[in-house]
């Protein structure tokens, strides 16, 4: 005979199991099944003739510019050095054979900046924004140890976030004017696991993944995609990691990864090995959250240690 506790313990398994089922699947189909089987349903082409990609001298910006261009589309590249612009703008005419665009600005600057991104696009139809630039720490840092905090905060929150708002307001009439477009915004995974001694750097990718999630619903109904790239670490620049490994990607793998995503993720990693480095995250923090924060803390402490270490043996007199 069934009795109370079988039908208490019926209704639990049924709940996890619905659960488990709502977060297996669509992680299974984000990440796996539909960018290799399906691949992204949106026709880039179709958006517009110009993508505008920023920060797009270097790593993750100048992967997603020579993909873009890939596809046929004309870049306008937005960074900071005009010679580094110069050569990428060369190197993406001659291998895609699409037109280009640069205009040299320092997204750390003030607001006048957007006049001059204005006044330089006011002739071409940007079907496919990428805001990408973005400044993080040297290396991980306690805050109150943080060199100039003040100047710091400005320019994280200028390149980072300002940045971000400004060129989606600057772009957005006129994809929904045209009823398309497509908007990437590049946030980080720090944004959504502990990261400690990166404070103003995650905090500010976090108001990128907010942001973005906003912005989509709002403008889904007006036919344009607005997609949150979180990357797990890639190896540019910015991550001082030189060698492309199967997790610590180049960024032409993280690019073309992320890009067969669009349409089909309005939140992701972007690549796949990224997204199974936060499930094992969120699972440490679902079990505890504190040993989750304290593995993170420890790590962190280990490269903020090996880079003072580098930096103090780069002083020391050559004997
Ligand atoms: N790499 C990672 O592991 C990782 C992980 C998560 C998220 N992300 C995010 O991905 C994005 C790209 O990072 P990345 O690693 O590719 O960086 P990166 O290799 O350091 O490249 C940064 C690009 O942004 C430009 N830039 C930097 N500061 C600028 C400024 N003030 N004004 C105008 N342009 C500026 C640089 O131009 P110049 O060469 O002229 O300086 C360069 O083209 C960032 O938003 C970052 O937060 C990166």
């Amino acid at each position: 005979m069934v009795n109370a506790y079988d039908i208490f313990g019926g209704v639990c398994v049924f709940i996890v199991s619905v659960q488990l089922l709502r977060k297996v699947f669509p992680w299974i189909y984000e990440n796996l099944l539909g960018p290799k089987l399906i691949g992204t349903g949106i026709k880039l082409k179709e958006m517009g003739q110009w993508a505008l990609v920023t920060g797009a001298t270097d790593g993750i910006g100048k992967a997603y510019a020579k993909a873009l261009a890939k596809k046929g589309l004309n870049v306008v590249l937005v960074s900071r050095t005009l010679s580094k612009l110069e050569d990428v703008a060369k190197e993406i005419e001659t291998e895609a054979k699409v037109q280009t665009k640069i205009i040299a600005v320092d997204f750390s600057a003030g607001p006048e900046i957007y006049d001059t991104i204005r006044e330089q696009t006011d002739d071409v139809e940007i079907g496919v924004l990428v805001n990408n630039v973005g400044i993080s720490y040297s290396h991980p840092e306690y805050y109150l140890n943080l060199p100039d905090t003040e100047k710091l905060v400005n320019s994280v929150i200028a390149c980072n976030v300002f940045s971000v708002t400004q060129m989606c307001k600057m772009f957005l009439p006129g994809m929904v004017e045209r009823r398309k477009g497509v908007v990437i915004n590049i946030s980080s995974m720090s944004a959504v696991i502990p990261a400690p001694m990166l404070s103003i750097y995650s905090a500010s990718k976090a108001f990128v993944d907010k942001f973005s999630d906003d912005l989509a619903t709002e403008y889904a109904k007006h036919g344009i995609v607005v997609q949150s790239v979180l990357p797990g670490p890639v190896a540019t620049n910015m991550s001082k990691v030189r060698r492309a490994t199967w997790m610590v990607c180049s960024p032409k793998t993280f690019a073309s990864s992320a890009l067969s995503t669009l349409g089909i993720a309005r939140h992701t990693t972007g690549y796949y090995p990224h997204s199974l480095l936060q499930l094992s995250v969120d699972m440490i923090g679902f079990v505890s959250p504190t040993l989750s924060r304290n593995i993170t803390l420890k790590t962190m402490e280990n490269i903020r240690a090996r880079a003072v270490k580098r930096a103090a043996s780069k002083q020391e007199p050559s004997k």
